[in-house]
């Protein structure tokens, strides 16, 4: 039921070029027949059409390297920044003393404490756009394997299924010796191996659904082949729907209602996004702003094409994101000065050519795990505002996972907007919040712990010891052998912590290391998350052929149309389209306070696309 995440659209390629997706070299018939034959094809093969250097960026990601096609595409495979580390049979690997670890809830339970706290600085908005972020270059697929495909991990059945791996409850567990809960289901990253596309006898590595680059894919491309179903073909549009007089994503035809539609149940959302309830949100309204830009466009420019109005609002859409997510969110998130010294950002406002045909683009699979720290930073409990600021309710975020059709209804996207910018994120500590600890997925599990799933997963994805990426952190510069060596990292309590739960450093896991770290000085990230995300981010903007901020690349923006990119902000966005949105603070990823009180929209600085008024239809018209 769940297969139209891997729905392949063979429509469009007339003169497609059919390509091995995991070593990126074109296919041969041999191989093209046998992942027929296994009915794999739409996972093993990439097709694309032959690259054309001078073309705009292309939904599918392929030919952003031209040397290299399919790099920049779904299904492809992801980079590791430090070689797996597995025991036999690519289990998790074992202690030291050869043992295996012991449970990741046990460990959880003690790393992490469950309760609610408040970020002084930071505003919820910061954990929804990180969800935002993460679904541009990731899926969340996996969980679908447990929910609907193998949901009988914790059953008998399951004992025998390779690809369950369901977290056991310990004894005298604090919350589940009154549950009566003893296990909680969850499988087996899917992977090339697993799947079939290569020998399962090599290191497993995962399948990424989604295109590798930050180009809005989670907008433009949510599945293979959707936004043939979710174009308008007319004025450049994106299909939309109007409920409660809201305008929602849409995928359906005249009159029929998609959005809304419960995915569990119809599968009518196959070409919508219905994934969790900060991406959605943030979906929603950049979804909204691409239709904006396009209907602009159109009436400045009355001779262009729906191809050309399309094409030219997805670039802006896309490089109003990036400008936003690399010049304030992470600013914020990573420190500017860090960001300018790593050469990630430029330090003014002018175009600048980072592409490097040699850095070759990728994801590592660490990155992706990174992500899964920001969980931390989440209040579950979001609280809703009306338009005069006035409280209405509390929502239970969980309840929305895979079902975002509740958006749609009682104003709900109206009541988060304004939440989202007043309410504090969660303290960025060791505490978590219990709704993620102990429901994780609202009604669609009895139980479910997030926080140990993300120290379980790790596992599964092999991951080296802590101590090898605290090595390689620091540039091999400072050795890390024994707990001691921890010390400029973190509190003396928290190294007793972890050797209560760990015998020797090198047994200590990636998240669990992390989850013990200080925050790092002129950030909001512990140091080993820096790290991760820095060396993401430098690969990510030195091998984007189309990145938004070179003079030369294909249909570059002119200097007046790059100085209006410059002024995209988060609250220009929800000015924009954001629901009742007339006052905001300028800075939504911070709290409202001095020097960042709220003001009404006409002093936010939004842009001006009088500046993308083509001349030749001028003389035309
Ligand atoms: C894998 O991790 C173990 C510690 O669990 C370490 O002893 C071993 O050297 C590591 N192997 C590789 C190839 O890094
Ligand atoms: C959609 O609804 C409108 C107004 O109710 C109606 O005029 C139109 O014919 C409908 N279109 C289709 C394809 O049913
Ligand atoms: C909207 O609110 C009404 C009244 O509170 C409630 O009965 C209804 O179930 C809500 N709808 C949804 C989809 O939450
Ligand atoms: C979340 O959903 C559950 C039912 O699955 C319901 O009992 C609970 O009240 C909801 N929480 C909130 C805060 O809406
Ligand atoms: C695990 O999945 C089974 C089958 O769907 C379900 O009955 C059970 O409640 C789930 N376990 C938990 C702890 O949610």
């Amino acid at each position: 039921m769940w297969n139209y995440f891997y729905i392949f659209n063979f429509i469009c390629c007339i003169n497609a070029v059919t390509y091995n997706s995991f070593y990126g070299v074109p296919a041969t018939a041999e191989e093209i027949a046998k992942f027929q034959e296994k009915n794999i094809a739409h996972i093993c093969l990439s097709n694309f059409e032959p690259c054309d250097e001078n073309e705009w960026s292309r939904v599918d990601g392929s030919c952003d390297n031209l040397e290299h096609p399919t790099l920049g595409m779904y299904n492809t495979p992801m980079l590791r920044m430090l070689p797996a580390n597995y025991s036999e049979g690519f289990e998790p690997r074992k202690t030291k003393s050869g043992n295996d670890l012991d449970l990741a809830r046990q460990y959880r339970l003690l790393l992490l404490k469950v309760g609610e706290g408040l970020n002084e600085k930071l505003t919820t908005a910061v954990s929804y756009f990180m969800e935002f972020v993460t679904a541009d270059i990731g899926s969340a697929h996996d969980i679908l394997t447990y929910l609907v495909s193998v949901p009988y991990c914790c059953q008998p059945k399951g004992l025998s299924n390779p690809l369950c791996t369901p977290n056991y409850i310990p004894e005298n567990d604090n919350l589940h010796r009154f549950t009566g809960i003893t296990c909680l289901n969850m499988t087996r990253p899917l992977s090339f191996q697993s799947t079939g596309c290569v020998a399962a006898d090599t290191v497993p590595n995962r399948i990424n659904l989604a295109t590798t680059n930050f180009d809005l894919s989670m907008v433009y491309y949510y599945a293979a082949g959707s936004i043939q179903q979710t174009r308008a073909f007319e004025g450049g549009r994106l299909k939309v729907e109007v409920v409660e007089d809201g305008i929602f994503p849409s995928a359906a035809n005249a009159n029929t209602t998609c959005f809304l539609k419960e995915a569990f149940k119809t599968g009518c959302s196959r070409n919508v996004p219905n994934g969790l309830i900060g991406m959605n949100m943030f979906i929603v309204w950049v979804w909204r702003f691409h239709n904006l830009i396009a209907d602009t466009l159109a009436k400045l420019n009355p001779s262009w094409d729906d191809e050309t109005l399309f094409n030219t609002a997805r670039d802006i859409n896309i490089a109003h994101f990036l400008q936003i997510m690399f010049y304030e969110f992470y600013t914020i998130i990573l420190g500017r000065e860090n960001m300018i010294k790593e050469g990630i950002i430029g330090c003014d406002n002018g175009f600048r050519d980072p592409y490097d045909p040699k850095v070759l683009p990728g994801l590592s699979t660490e990155f992706g795990y990174a992500a899964r720290w920001f969980h931390i930073t989440q209040d579950a409990r979001q609280r809703m505002y009306d338009k005069n600021n006035n409280f209405i309710d509390t929502v239970a975020i969980i309840n929305y996972s895979l079902r975002s059709q509740n958006l749609a209804f009682n104003k709900t996207m109206e009541g988060l907007a304004h939440g989202i910018h007043i309410q504090a994120a969660a303290a960025f500590d060791d505490t978590v919040h219990p709704d993620l600890a102990d429901l994780g997925l609202g009604g669609l599990q009895r139980s479910f712990d997030i926080l140990t799933a993300d120290l379980s997963k790790g596992r599964y994805f092999g991951f080296a010891p802590y101590s090898q990426y605290r090595d390689f952190c620091t540039d091999y510069t400072i050795k890390h052998e024994k707990f001691e060596d921890l010390n400029y990292l973190m509190r003396p309590s928290k190294i007793e912590e972890l050797q209560r739960v760990y015998k020797d450093l090198v047994d200590v896991e990636l998240m669990a290391g992390i989850w013990s770290e200080n925050l790092m000085e002129g950030a909001w990230v512990p140091p080993t998350i820096y790290c991760i995300i820095v060396n993401q981010l430098k690969r990510s903007v030195a091998s984007n052929r189309h990145w938004y901020e070179r003079p030369n690349r294909p249909h570059a923006f002119t200097e007046a149309q790059f100085h209006e990119i410059r002024k995209a902000s988060l609250a220009g966005l929800l000015c924009a389209v954001g629901d009742g949105i007339s006052e905001i603070q300028p800075q939504v990823f911070l709290r409202i306070g001095p020097g960042n009180n709220k003001m009404g929209c006409e002093n936010i600085p939004r842009l001006d696309l009088t500046a993308w008024k083509d001349p030749i239809s001028d003389s035309r018209y």
